[in-house]
């Protein structure tokens, strides 16, 4: 979704420093972009539809003179991809210029308002009317001004402001969008995420909703809803800028499909004492006798490791666990209260039906949790309880390494509430244990099987379509290796429970149709083979990906990728990485911009 990042500094490099960040936030998806600086006593916006290369072609032969600046990268919601779109947005008189990332719901009404008074528009975006609204309001001060803004917008916004009265300064403020205030040494910045700023500095203030801020060079002001300073924690990131470079990867999703390993090692040693035992300190606080049910709610690949996580909660800790998916979930009136824990999968911490879905469920009173990777996101602000995977950051747009650590920590979760729970005890405990301790090193096995992976997905780039199946917990593992296919190499996918097919999609079945058949679990393996069979009758091609010993999926199939006899409860979560990079060599095969495929964004912060 769009990105906001903006400059306040000593140094005449405000173009430098935006178009920088720009380019540290296109993972985030965009399709125009543009950057507004004030220079000699007015304010020069410059904003081209398409990739960044053509802002800055647009930009290459100006003079960089400006101390103050924002800049913007657009995905389209309101009004098409185009110049005129495109962010930032002048007010009439050309006084203030502002980007936004989020939704205003009412611009219609403030629009058609601010025509009749005389007011011309420019775009056809819901943004604009912020910049005519902030000048129209403009009396003595910035923050009286922005409050009454704030008082007539509905809906979500991170919003960025230069002044060319007050050239000195950015104003900005947030509600339901991220925002973050990076505070340098005579600089100071805003973003909409951390690789923006982590260049410059690794001191940042997270702002939280309805708070407004004033950056100068040398200070930085914030306010609270009232228009009354407060102050606010600085924090230290403790992440760098390699683990935000691609580090000789052709692509940032190879690397963090790569990184796997030691992020499964990480989870377990930030989460397991010497002891040998799972220590939440005190970011878990559930009373687990008042708990009578849990839901798991999430988005996209997020919700997918929620299918995990139930598996995991009814198998090891015997507790009903529900999944859902947070833009159904915020609408459905969920039977849920005090007696219920709902916990958040989000490795963004902003997605806005998720953070949506949240708000909802603290209002019936459920108890909640989140699982986020973003340190202060608003998910993980919002509830009542955090645990944070620590994947580190993750640009690539399709998820991977943020799955795999949400899978681990659910894992880790469900042999917790079980002990709590009174049904997992000391021995049973400590085994559960050693199959997750396993799992390192069966991810670092199926890597190396990158070459064989390579080779299956020079069948597939040729592809129209390919079908997924799998039974129980398999199934679910081949919603994300179908979603991870689809997503980054447009080949459109499905997945199926394997017995689903012949109620209607085994018609679709032809010579040579791709079927990618998850077959990891022992009561399945007789079944899976009989579906692979029904297929094989028709023509398909199955590419199994199974365990080493069950070798009559492995004959019946016309290619496979195997890995060790790893238990069944955390087979799947194995199988994913190979899935992973078939869909990842599947795209590189077919040329698709892998790490930033068409229309998608890495942070949803729009319904
Ligand atoms: C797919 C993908 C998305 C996200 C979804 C939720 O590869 O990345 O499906 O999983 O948009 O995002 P978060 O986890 O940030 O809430």
């Amino acid at each position: 979704m769009c990105g906001i990042i903006g400059y306040v500094g000593d140094e005449r490099k405000a173009m430098e420093v935006i178009l920088d960040g720009l380019n540290k936030l296109e993972y985030r998806g965009y399709d125009s972009c543009g950057l507004a600086i004030i220079e000699n006593d007015s304010i020069f916006i410059a904003k081209k539809s398409g990739k960044l290369e053509n802002l800055k072609d647009f930009l290459k032969d100006k003079e960089e003179r400006s101390f103050i600046g924002i800049g913007h990268t657009r995905w389209a919601t309101h009004g098409n991809p185009s110049d005129e779109n495109s962010h930032p947005h002048f007010s009439n008189d050309k006084r203030v210029a502002i980007v936004h990332n989020g939704i205003i719901e009412n611009y219609l009404e403030i629009k058609a308002e601010l025509i009749k008074d005389g007011c011309s528009f420019t775009s056809q975006t819901d943004s604009e009317v912020i910049a005519h609204l902030f000048s129209k309001y403009y009396i003595d001060d910035p923050i009286t001004t922005i409050l009454k803004v704030k008082e007539r917008l509905r809906g979500s916004y991170a919003i960025g402001i230069i002044d060319r009265d007050n050239p000195e300064q950015i104003i900005c403020t947030r509600k339901d969008s991220p925002l973050i205030i990076g505070v340098g040494k005579n600089k100071n910045f805003i973003a909409s995420d951390v690789p923006a700023i982590l260049k410059y500095t690794r001191n940042v203030i997270f702002l939280d909703n309805n708070e407004i801020a004033i950056l100068k060079k040398d200070s930085v002001k914030v306010f609270n809803s009232f228009g009354v300073e407060i102050t606010k924690d600085i924090i230290k990131i403790d992440w760098d800028m390699e683990q935000a470079s691609k580090n000789g990867y052709p692509h940032f999703m190879l690397k963090e499909i790569e990184e796997q390993p030691s992020i499964v090692e990480k989870t377990l040693n930030t989460y397991t004492d010497n002891l040998g035992k799972i220590n939440f300190n005190s970011s878990l606080n559930i009373d687990l006798s008042k708990i009578k049910e849990i839901y798991i709610v999430a988005c996209g690949t997020a919700y997918h490791a929620g299918l995990q996580g139930a598996h995991f909660l009814k198998n090891i800790s015997k507790i009903k666990a529900d999944v859902d998916i947070a833009s159904e979930f915020r609408y459905s009136d969920p039977f849920i209260n005090e007696n219920t824990l709902v916990i958040f999968i989000s490795q963004s911490g902003e997605t806005l039906d998720t953070l949506m879905a949240m708000k909802m469920s603290k209002s019936k009173g459920a108890q909640t949790l989140a699982i986020t990777n973003v340190l202060g996101s608003s998910i993980a602000r919002e509830a009542d309880m955090v645990l944070y995977t620590t994947a580190g950051p993750e640009i690539s747009v399709a998820s991977t390494k943020a799955y795999t650590a949400q899978v681990t920590l659910l894992y880790l979760l469900a042999i917790y509430l079980g002990e709590k729970n009174g049904v997992v005890d000391n021995e049973s405990y400590h085994s559960y244990l050693d199959i997750i301790y396993k799992l390192s090193n069966n991810i670092d096995l199926i890597l190396k099987k990158k070459e064989e992976i390579k080779l299956i997905s020079g069948f597939l780039k040729n592809k129209n379509d390919a079908f997924y199946i799998g039974r129980g917990i398999d199934s679910k593992c081949c919603q994300e290796g179908s979603l991870k296919m689809k997503e980054i190499s447009y080949i459109h996918t499905e997945a199926f429970p394997a017995g689903e097919l012949k109620h209607g999609t085994i018609a679709l079945i032809e010579e040579g149709t791709p079927i990618i058949a998850i077959a990891t679990q022992e009561d399945m393996v007789e079944k899976m083979l009989s579906n692979i069979k029904e297929l094989k009758a028709r023509g398909a091609y199955v590419i199994a990906i199974t365990k080493e010993r069950y070798t009559n999926i492995i004959e019946i199939s016309d290619n496979f990728i195997t890995f060790e006899n790893i238990e069944d409860i955390i087979a799947p979560t194995v199988a994913n990485i190979a899935l992973q990079l078939l869909a990842y060599y599947t795209a590189v095969e077919k040329g698709v911009d892998v790490d930033k495929p068409r229309n998608l964004a890495k942070s949803v912060t729009v319904e």
